[in-house]
């Protein structure tokens, strides 16, 4: 699939976002090795902080499928990640992020350039 593909996935998913305090309506398109799709919306609480954005809802569904980092090649996503979101990015190993930016255009990066100098868990 295609970013703009991944993107336009993940925008007509983002029509299924809980999203009853800020209103702001995030969806998120994760593309496996294996050809599967897993998507995820933004998930708000009452208790703000216990909200979750959607990349982490459509990883978390790849997970409870049973993949794991290196499984996921592309993510297609409605918004600029968060900064939370792109350690996740990371830390799932990622190929290529495709989101759209406010006026519309749709950027193609990667977690390296939208996280430089990531931190890792050293070694134990
Ligand atoms: N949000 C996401 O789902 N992903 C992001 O990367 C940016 C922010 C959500 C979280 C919250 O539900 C709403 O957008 C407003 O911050």
């Amino acid at each position: 699939m295609t970013g703009e593909e991944l993107v336009a996935r993940a925008e007509a998913v983002s029509a299924s976002a809980y999203a009853p305090y800020s209103r702001y309506l995030v969806g998120a398109s994760v593309l496996a090795r294996d050809g599967r799709v897993f998507d995820g919306v933004n998930v708000e609480n009452a208790a703000y902080p216990l909200g979750v954005c959607a990349e982490r809802t459509a990883i978390s569904a790849a997970a409870g499928a049973g993949l794991r980092p290196g499984d996921l090649v592309a993510i297609g996503i409605t918004a600029s990640p968060c900064g939370g979101c792109r350690q996740w990015l990371h830390e799932w190993q990622l190929e290529r992020v495709h989101f759209t930016r406010e006026d519309g255009s749709v950027v193609d990066s990667t977690p390296a350039s939208l996280l430089p100098d990531t931190w890792e868990l050293p070694a134990r």
